[in-house]
């Protein structure tokens, strides 16, 4: 297998796992992950005119528009870091992301290959949300029934006071839920129709959900 050809998407609702699933492909593949989630956070724990547009928008579970967003990626995408490959987590949510990100990648040489989707039952979701726990300070993140930390509320990595994300409140999930219900499952469809999406059971545990992804991105 060529790492240096992994150019892949991982989809999936709200609490899928998409960012626990990533860490262990950036580990393995060793390709660049990009979370247009974890670079809105950023950019709004450093109060950047992207963070500000951002800010309200996430707080209440909306997508954020798609101008925004396509700009943010379109610059990151374009960086010398993803040339070896890179794996995008929660980009595109909208038909016209994906198109605009199916532009871009064929522009800068980096086209697209894989586009693995997470299953996971409404249900499982919103308990997962309500119990996931993160670190402000390195990011790590923690599930209060799955993936506690050594010691309770403090990060294992850096030893910071552990939250829950503004988003994280069932009020905010249902509406985040809505939106991927109208705006980005549809893409599944779209990938599907390109021969390139594989999906993937999500209701397994860690270790199982990984398997099945390397799996999808090693082609077997
Ligand atoms: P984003 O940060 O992307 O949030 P999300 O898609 O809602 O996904 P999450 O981070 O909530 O969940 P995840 O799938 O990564 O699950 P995780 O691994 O943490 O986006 C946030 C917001 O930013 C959006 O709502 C939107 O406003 C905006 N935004 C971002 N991108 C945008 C875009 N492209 N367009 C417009 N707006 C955009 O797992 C969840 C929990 O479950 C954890 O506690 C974990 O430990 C646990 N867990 C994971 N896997 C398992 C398992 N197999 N078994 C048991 N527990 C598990």
């Amino acid at each position: 297998m060529n790492k240096q050809k992994l150019n892949i998407i991982l989809m999936g609702p709200p609490g899928a796992g998409k960012g626990t699933q990533s860490e262990l492909i950036v580990k393995k593949y060793g390709i660049k992950h990009i979370s247009t989630g974890d670079m809105f956070r950023e950019a709004i724990s450093n109060k950047t005119p992207v963070g500000l547009q951002a800010e309200d928008y996430i707080t209440k579970g909306l997508l954020v528009p798609d101008a925004v967003v396509i700009a943010l990626v379109k610059e990151r995408l374009s960086k010398d870091d993803c040339a070896h490959g890179y794996l995008l987590d929660g980009f595109p949510r909208t038909i016209a992301q994906a198109e605009a990100l199916e532009k871009l990648s064929i522009e800068i040489g980096r086209p697209l290959n894989k586009v693995i989707n997470i299953n996971v039952d409404a249900e499982v979701l919103i308990k997962r949300i309500v119990a996931r726990r993160v670190c402000p300070k390195c990011g790590a993140s923690y599930n209060l029934d799955f993936k506690k930390p050594s010691k309770d509320g403090i990060c294992d990595n850096c030893g910071t006071e552990l939250i829950q994300r503004k988003d994280d409140t069932r009020e905010s999930f249902s509406t985040r839920l809505e939106a991927y219900n109208q705006s980005t499952k549809p893409l599944i469809d779209f990938y599907q129709k390109k021969g390139i999406l594989t999906n993937v059971d999500g209701l397994q545990d860690i270790d199982g959900v990984f398997a099945e992804v390397s799996s999808a991105i090693e082609g077997k």
